[in-house]
């Protein structure tokens, strides 16, 4: 394997997401094993910035493949945006000697890490780490098969107290500008009907659905709302509209919010954060730049980074279907 990266640095950046610790620990070890030096950043973009670094070997990374969060600390920087804040930090890698930048986070982050290579023709690869799934270039984004497992969890829960008093729920996910927690917990969770951003079902379709329902004899309800949803009310004025418009109803409202974010992350993560760590080192070590690795039919493909930046994750239509029919 040709090597002319002899140190690479590694930073989280954006929303973090359970598996970004995994991730880490696999930059750092891939490092480790094909003998290049490896720097971690502190708070993305900000401590590059700043240059803010902890040198990582291999044993500095034990003990947190099944923790949460990450490490390295995350955020989003208002700085990096600039000219100047960019400058800054390509002088402060520069003085380090790193000649590689592996950059776990989001379609915001990697359009930084785009811009810095324009900039600076300095090599950068990209992981996908987000609990929203919306990365275009990869089946799964890291975080996201733990979210699902934390909310299914929060449904079940809810369920048992929303049967026990016969009350209507209505649930709130994240996904910001996409429905994929949603309509996937709403499946798994066997909710009523699930609002998601990419399909504006309109409030009649809900009121004829929990009308259908009760009908049918059930007796409790949910609904997941993904809070990207643009049925044109929020959670809280979708309770207000039913309790005004619709007769016997007892509603509550959860807003699942950050916990979704936390927590241990799944074996899935744990496995595909391992298996994104390897190729994002390896594929820098081979001479690429501006990829993103992703999860493509089981296998580990580099997507441009422009591509991913740009391209639309796709709701899975039969999903959709198979929850109308459930619902029945
Ligand atoms: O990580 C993505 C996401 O979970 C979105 O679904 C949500 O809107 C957002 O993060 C909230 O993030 P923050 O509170 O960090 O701004």
């Amino acid at each position: 394997m040709p090597k002319t990266i002899k140190k690479v640095a590694v930073l989280t950046s954006g929303g973090d997401s359970p598996g970004m610790n995994a991730a880490i620990r696999a930059v750092v070890r891939t490092c480790a094993y094909h003998n290049v030096e490896c720097l971690g950043v502190y708070r993305g973009y900000e401590g590059l910035i700043e240059g803010d670094f902890v040198v990582l070997d291999a044993r500095s990374v034990k003990g947190i493949i099944n923790k949460g969060g990450t490490m390295l600390k995350s955020a989003r920087s208002k700085e990096f945006r600039t000219a100047e804040g960019r400058q800054e930090a390509y002088k402060k890698l520069k003085e380090k000697g790193v000649d590689g930048l592996v950059v776990i986070g989001g379609d915001g982050s990697f359009t930084g890490a785009l811009v810095f290579n324009q900039e600076f023709n300095f090599p950068v690869m990209g992981i996908p780490g987000t609990i929203d799934n919306d990365i275009f270039g990869t089946s799964h984004t890291l975080g996201f098969d733990t979210a699902l497992n934390t909310v299914v969890d929060a449904i079940d829960k809810i369920r048992d107290t929303a049967s026990s008093h016969n009350r209507l729920f209505f649930i709130e996910v994240m996904g910001r500008d996409v429905g994929h927690i949603a309509l996937n917990c709403g499946i798994a969770g066997g909710a009523e009907e699930i609002l998601i951003p990419e399909e504006d079902l309109g409030l009649e379709r809900l009121v004829e659905s929990l009308n259908k329902s009760k009908k049918s004899g059930k007796t409790s309800s949910i609904v997941i709302v993904a809070e990207g949803d643009k049925i044109g009310k929020n959670i809280f004025e979708l309770k207000d509209y039913v309790d005004e418009n619709m007769e016997g109803y007892d509603v509550r409202v959860s807003v699942l919010g950050h916990m979704q974010r936390g927590g241990a992350p799944s074996c899935f993560d744990r496995v595909l954060a391992s298996r994104m760590g390897v190729k994002a080192v390896e594929a820098m070590l081979d001479g690429e730049s501006n990829y993103m690795v992703g999860l493509k039919n089981n296998k580990m493909e580099l997507t441009p980074l422009d591509s991913a930046i740009k391209g639309k994750t796709k709701i899975n239509l039969e999903l959709l279907r198979v929850s109308d029919i459930m619902s029945t």
